[in-house]
């Protein structure tokens, strides 16, 4: 059945009026599993994984790859899917390492990101062999130096370099200006000196270089300008410094569908496009191709996942708008409280209807921001109806908080008709735990 609500193929709509996700009756999953409740599509993710591995075995110079930008979604069963489809990992702190590692991720796959890493962190890191570290700053370079030494280790590092780039995203989430916390820029020359620094370094082993433009960006062109910036800095390191850099790391980005509005990207048309600009850069700058490597996190998780809340009280209040409150909100999905992030909504357990009343979605905290949009149109709701969020894979179980003390919801995995849990509903005594 055609439903202007069902963003992707695996969405649908049963026979007794039901969501489907992945051919699954999402009502029967609330029932077994309670409310709010992440569902997460394991088929999905893998095909996402597969998308990116062929298209950059296709397109992209020998060596090249994809990691998982874990901060999207980090709990211990993600990280073996991705290794099993061949992916690396990022990771940006020592919990989403050691989420990583206590799911036996290969370490020496894992890429160890942020712009604040403490000494504890790079000890761990150094302590449990972390393939890559990317290290953001000069200071932290000299530290790991230091660190690395005493390991007894060298460590293979990238620089995180920033090349002013601004992919007209959303101010909040574009990381790679010049005016930016993260990494060391080329215009300022901090790039230059932390080159300079680190093939001074005795105990690391400088791989490459890395960046990162933003995220939700929906064609390769930022992407490519981001690649000729940095091949030139390439080229420019090679004639100054005598160092030929093997890695680029290109950072993160490509966007996902979150409304109708939202363009589908074609993840292989894209690569080809940033292969061939690559390709042709190289030849300008009499540079040999590196490889490239690419960390997605939302296009391999957000539109993987759905959320199912229970709509509780209806108030539609004369001549200004009508509130929705479900069982869940800014708690497990802040993005709306924080970007004002739009999201396609439907009732789940009456999915064929007519999408004709206007709702504000209120969470259950105390708090009037706590919104999960404005203006969405679904059916009209009454308490006990179902309610179905879409594209909840990235950034919100990842984002989420006990605020109020609220429970954390559960991820139910789906996969090839089985359901099993990826990560248990919290519980008051999980709530308590750290309390003395
Ligand atoms: N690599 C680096 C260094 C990053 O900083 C990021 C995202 C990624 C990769 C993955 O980017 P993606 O493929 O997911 O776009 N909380 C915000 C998004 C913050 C993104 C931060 N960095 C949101 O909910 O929209």
């Amino acid at each position: 059945m055609a439903h202007p609500n069902l963003l992707y193929p695996n969405l649908a709509i049963g026979e007794n009026g039901h969501l489907l996700f992945d051919g699954r009756d999402t009502v029967e999953l609330a029932e077994t599993y309670g409310t709010p409740l992440i569902l997460l599509s394991e088929d999905r993710v893998r095909e996402h994984c597969r998308a990116y591995a062929e298209a950059i075995a296709a397109f992209l110079p020998a060596g090249s790859g994809a990691l998982y930008a874990s901060k999207a979604l980090s709990f211990r069963q993600i990280y073996p899917i991705v290794a099993s489809e061949g992916l690396g990992a990022d990771v940006v702190s020592p919990g989403e390492l050691a989420t990583a590692l206590s799911a036996g991720f290969p370490a020496e796959r894992i890429f160890f990101h942020g712009n604040n890493k403490t000494d504890a962190d790079l000890r761990f890191a150094l302590e449990r062999g972390v393939g890559t570290i990317v290290v953001d700053n000069l200071e932290e370079l000299a530290r790991l130096d230091e660190l690395a030494g005493e390991a007894g280790r060298r460590q293979g590092i990238l620089l995180r370099i920033t090349p002013g780039i601004d992919p007209h995203t959303h101010a909040k989430i574009s990381t790679g200006r010049v005016d930016s916390k993260f990494g060391s820029a080329i215009e300022t020359g901090a790039a230059d000196a932390i080159v300079a620094a680190a093939l001074a370094a005795e105990h690391v082993s400088l791989l490459g270089f890395h960046c990162h433009i933003g995220s939700q960006i929906f064609d390769a062109a930022p992407f490519i300008d981001a690649a000729e910036i940095m091949l030139a800095f390439m080229a420019r390191v090679r004639r100054e410094h005598g160092f030929t850099a093997r890695t680029l790391n290109l950072g993160g980005g490509f966007g996902v569908r979150y409304t109708e509005g939202d363009p589908e990207v074609d993840v292989a048309v894209n690569i080809r496009e940033l292969g061939e600009a690559v390709t042709r850069a190289c030849e300008r700058e009499g540079l040999e191709r590196p490889s490239i490597l690419l960390e997605p996190g939302r296009s391999l998780v957000a539109d993987a996942a759905i959320t199912l809340y229970t709509v509780g009280s209806v108030k539609e209040i004369p001549g200004f708008r009508n509130y929705v409150s479900i069982d869940g909100g800014m708690t497990d999905n802040p993005r709306y409280t924080l970007y004002q992030a739009k999201y396609t909504m439907l009732l789940a357990n009456r999915a064929a209807e007519p999408a004709e009343f206007p709702a504000t979605i209120g969470g259950r905290c105390c708090e009037s921001g706590d919104l999960l949009g404005e203006g969405v149109a679904i059916a009209r709701p009454v308490r006990g109806d179902l309610l179905a969020v879409l594209t909840t894979g990235a950034y919100t179980y990842s984002m989420a908080s006990n605020y109020n003390r609220v429970c954390r919801p559960p991820i139910v995995i789906l996969r090839g008709g089985e359901d099993r849990l990826g990560v248990r509903r919290e519980t008051f005594d999980d709530l308590m735990a750290c309390d003395m």
